[in-house]
């Protein structure tokens, strides 16, 4: 039988034989106790790879999204980002619910944001109104299709920040996309945000791990937090080496993901059912004018022997990672085309 092609999310994959060799081989300590030696490497290497001070390493990225919020806003006062961020949409109310967080979001623009919009909805201090502490933006937007915010808007979006002294949190969690895409160093990114969360479990490939970077005294402040979570972990050497082994292995071959995220698009666009320009390894699919809907197609593609995530009633999305192949990819690509030509 001819293997899945599994589509849904660049979260599927299993670690490769090198990095489970780099697991096997990792030197453990009590990361709770500071003592874990490879955790220890990984946060240096990240906190550099930023220009940070510091980074901690957390179990998930929805964890070391809520880190960093808790970071930069009190009890009480407000965030503000896009209406279809990771933070709002898929961390199941963990800002109000663990820190406190008033939200307010601006309309779901993916990564188009315009830093005039955000700036007026910025609230000063003051009894009367809930304050503004930070803004979070997605780099690459998750629901915008993959999206990459122009270094320029982040320039522009620091600079909003700094008028109305507030801070700047990137969901980084495809951060390396967006480097691999525009070219732009991780230092550059790193520069223009008071914190980042980023993610080694999806298209870098580690099963399990993400970091929170910024000061050295936030990064303090986040431990106690992690703790508070319920993230302390002991010895996750053996996690963090997947991660080491991911950052120096799989970082530039995301543009082969790239690469095949664009050959599944030009499939799919002259059916008309292309939601956005595909930069990076995210091809979302808008069925609003295909005769099937996103149920109907998963379940044909399943047929054929593709997964493919159901986002919505009429929203889809196909996305590329490590563990597909140039054949993968091709076979995929002839599978939906036949379906949406029927
Ligand atoms: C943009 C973005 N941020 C954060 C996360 C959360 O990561 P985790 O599933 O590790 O909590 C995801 C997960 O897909 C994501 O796409």
């Amino acid at each position: 039988m001819t293997e899945l092609v599994d589509l849904r999310s660049d979260t599927v994959t299993r670690p490769t034989l090198g990095m489970r060799e780099a697991m096997a081989a990792a030197e453990v300590g009590d990361d709770v106790y500071g003592e874990d030696p490879t955790v220890n490497a990984l946060e240096a290497e990240v906190a550099a790879l930023f220009g940070h001070e510091a980074a901690l390493f957390a179990p998930s990225g929805s964890m070391a999204n809520q880190i960093a919020l808790q970071l930069l806003v009190p009890p009480g006062e407000e965030l503000l980002c896009d209406a279809d961020a990771h933070v709002v949409t898929y961390e199941i109310g963990a800002a109000a619910a663990y820190g406190g967080i008033s939200s307010r979001t601006w309309p779901a623009v993916g990564a188009d944001i315009d830093p005039e919009v955000v700036a007026r909805m910025i609230r000063p201090d003051g009894y009367f109104a809930v304050p503004t502490r930070a803004i979070a933006v997605e780099q690459t937007h998750n629901r915008g299709g993959g999206g990459v915010i122009p270094l320029a808007t982040l320039r522009e979006l620091r600079g909003v920040a700094d008028d109305a002294g507030v801070a700047l949190h990137c969901d980084g969690a495809r951060i390396w996309h967006a480097h691999v895409a525009d070219g732009v160093s991780l230092t550059e990114y790193g520069r223009l945000f008071d914190t980042l969360s980023v993610c080694l479990s999806k298209g870098l490939g580690a099963p399990v791990g993400s970091l929170v970077v910024g000061s050295a005294e936030k990064i303090e402040r986040a431990r106690m937090i992690r703790k508070r979570m319920g993230g302390g972990m002991r010895q996750a050497g053996i996690l963090a080496a997947a991660g080491r082994y991911a950052l120096a292995h799989h970082v530039d071959r995301l543009a082969e993901d790239h690469a095949r995220a664009a050959l599944l698009a030009g499939a799919v666009a002259p059916f008309g059912v292309l939601a956005t320009t595909v930069r990076t390894n995210l091809v979302p699919l808008d069925l609003t004018k295909h005769a099937l809907d996103a149920r109907a197609l998963a379940a044909a593609a399943r047929e054929e022997g593709v997964l493919i995530s159901v986002l919505g009633p009429r929203t889809a999305r196909l996305v590329t990672h490590l563990g597909l192949d140039d054949d993968a990819a091709t076979r995929a690509a002839t599978a939906l085309t036949r379906i949406l030509a029927a």
